[in-house]
């Protein structure tokens, strides 16, 4: 590991220097500040094991760099040293995060020994988490990551699914990982070495649905100058995996379930069908109960798909998966940014485990992602979690906010989504009418109205 780290802050030189030399014999690297503003940026850029800060300076006292510095400090052992000792000053450092409090002149068997505890803390806190990447990536499930009781159940089902199964039907939110599901599903079966091939339903162009899964024949409709191979036909003895099913076209539906249930595919336009061979995973985060309930999807459909259904669950009912994902994802992001993030401060991984995530595994993800890119220590520390927060001041309530997600990013569709600008201008050149820029654009309504949610165009 790297050396831990102390930030000594005290208008007097001879105790800087004194107190650099102890630190630099018990392993330290060291900073060191003569007044409380310099600490104060210093702590902004950098995590510290070890703060000791003086009370009396001129400027801002010990007192006041601890108020302003707390959000930051969560994981800092602190140490406010004092030539004028007073119960009252005591007990305020207390409430604002000290850990201690020393008087001066101090004694220096102490101030080593306190080095020392720092020390052995931070070696066993790294310990743990290297630990825990490792247990991580030994429970890796196809590349899933779960030690709750609910994802073992999961990983039991599909392996026991995994071989046989012809239809299956994975729900949960977003970001919960029904896609590494479905891929699981694949590489557990006998089909592992043929196609995966992915339809992101809701991005298909609502009018080349019926193409793009059964292909069609030459003159078949305007622009179909040649013959073409649909993915059912592509992806024979292998998986297809229709994401979001719920935004499949009601016509399109039927045509799903009747090769689901002869085995047969007709390119459009043709009447000859052909034998086709395909596991069909489907994934959906919304209720298809109740998408079936309001006319929007077909009964029969449904029931043929959940036959099996498997359900992931939020994030947010198994928090004890996040330090292990966190880790995984850490290590991950540290190889991948080549930087020697070793882990992660006990205040920051609580925030972590605390965090609502209606993102779910995605979210948590792009946040250490993040976190990863932006963290220049040794450890990732709230700092690097919370981008509102990024300097002093801007929480001088030293209330801790969740991480703020970067926006999720969407698996390859088909098709490519229209991005924002095309939304924006779609709308702008039908008037504001939503049926009519859906149409300008080649997608659903429905697609439509999601987009402009996803872009909060509301
Ligand atoms: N158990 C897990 N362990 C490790 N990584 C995971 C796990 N579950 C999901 N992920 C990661 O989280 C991200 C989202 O997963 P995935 O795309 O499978 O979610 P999804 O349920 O299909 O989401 P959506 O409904 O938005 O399509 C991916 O980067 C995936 O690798
Ligand atoms: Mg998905």
């Amino acid at each position: 590991m790297d050396n831990p780290t102390v930030l000594l802050v005290d208008d007097e030189a001879p105790i800087r220097k004194l107190l650099s030399e102890i630190a630099t014999r018990e392993g330290f690297a060291i900073h060191t500040c003569p007044e409380g503003d310099a600490a104060l940026e210093t702590l902004a850029e950098h995590h510290f094991d070890l703060m000791m800060v003086d009370l009396r300076m001129p400027g801002l006292d010990g007192l006041e760099v601890l108020r302003r510095a707390r959000p930051f400090i969560g994981s800092t052992h602190v140490v406010l040293m004092t030539g004028y000792g007073s119960i009252d000053s005591a007990v305020d450092a207390i409430k604002l995060g000290a850990a201690e409090y020393l008087q001066k002149p101090l004694n220096l068997s102490r101030v080593r020994e306190l080095m020392r505890e720092v020390r052995a803390s931070v070696e066993r806190r790294e310990a743990v988490v290297a630990s825990e990447g490792a247990l991580a990536e030994r429970l890796e499930f196809c590349g899933m990551i779960g030690r709750s009781a609910q994802m073992q159940e999961l990983f039991t089902t599909i392996r026991r699914l995994a071989p046989f199964v012809r239809t299956t039907l994975i729900s949960g939110e977003t970001g919960v990982g029904k896609e590494l599901v479905a891929r699981a599903l694949h590489t557990l079966g006998p089909r592992r070495e043929k196609r995966f091939a992915t339809v992101n339903c809701s991005a298909v162009v609502e009018t080349l649905f019926e193409s793009e899964l059964f292909g069609h024949v030459r003159g078949a409709f305007t622009g179909a100058t040649d013959h073409k191979i649909g993915l059912f036909e592509s992806a024979d003895g292998g998986t297809i995996f229709l994401d979001e099913v719920g935004e499949l076209p009601l016509a399109v539906q039927s045509k799903l379930l009747r090769v689901l249930e002869t085995g047969e595919v007709q390119r459009v336009g043709s009447v000859d069908s052909r034998k086709c061979d395909v596991r069909v995973v489907a994934a959906t985060n919304r209720n298809l109960e109740v998408e079936v309930a309001e006319g929007r999807f077909r009964s029969d459909l449904y029931f043929r798909l959940n036959i099996v259904e498997l359900v992931v669950p939020p994030l947010r009912t198994r928090r004890e998966d996040i330090p292990y994902l966190a880790a995984a994802f850490l290590r991950h992001f540290a190889r991948e940014f080549k930087k020697p993030i070793a882990g992660i401060t006990p205040s920051a991984e609580r925030l972590l485990i605390e965090a609502p995530w209606p993102g779910n595994i995605r979210e948590l993800r792009n946040t250490i992602e993040r976190a990863c890119l932006l963290g220049e220590g040794r450890l990732l520390t709230e700092r690097e979690l919370q981008p509102g927060a990024s300097r002093f001041g801007a929480a001088p309530d030293g209330v801790v906010r969740p991480p703020v997600p970067p926006p999720a990013s969407t698996p390859s569709p088909v098709v490519p989504l229209p991005d924002r600008e095309a939304v924006v201008a779609a709308l702008g050149q039908a008037g504001g009418n939503r049926a009519a820029a859906a149409r300008a654009l080649g997608i659903s309504r429905r697609a439509f109205y999601r987009l402009l949610e996803k872009y909060a165009l509301q």
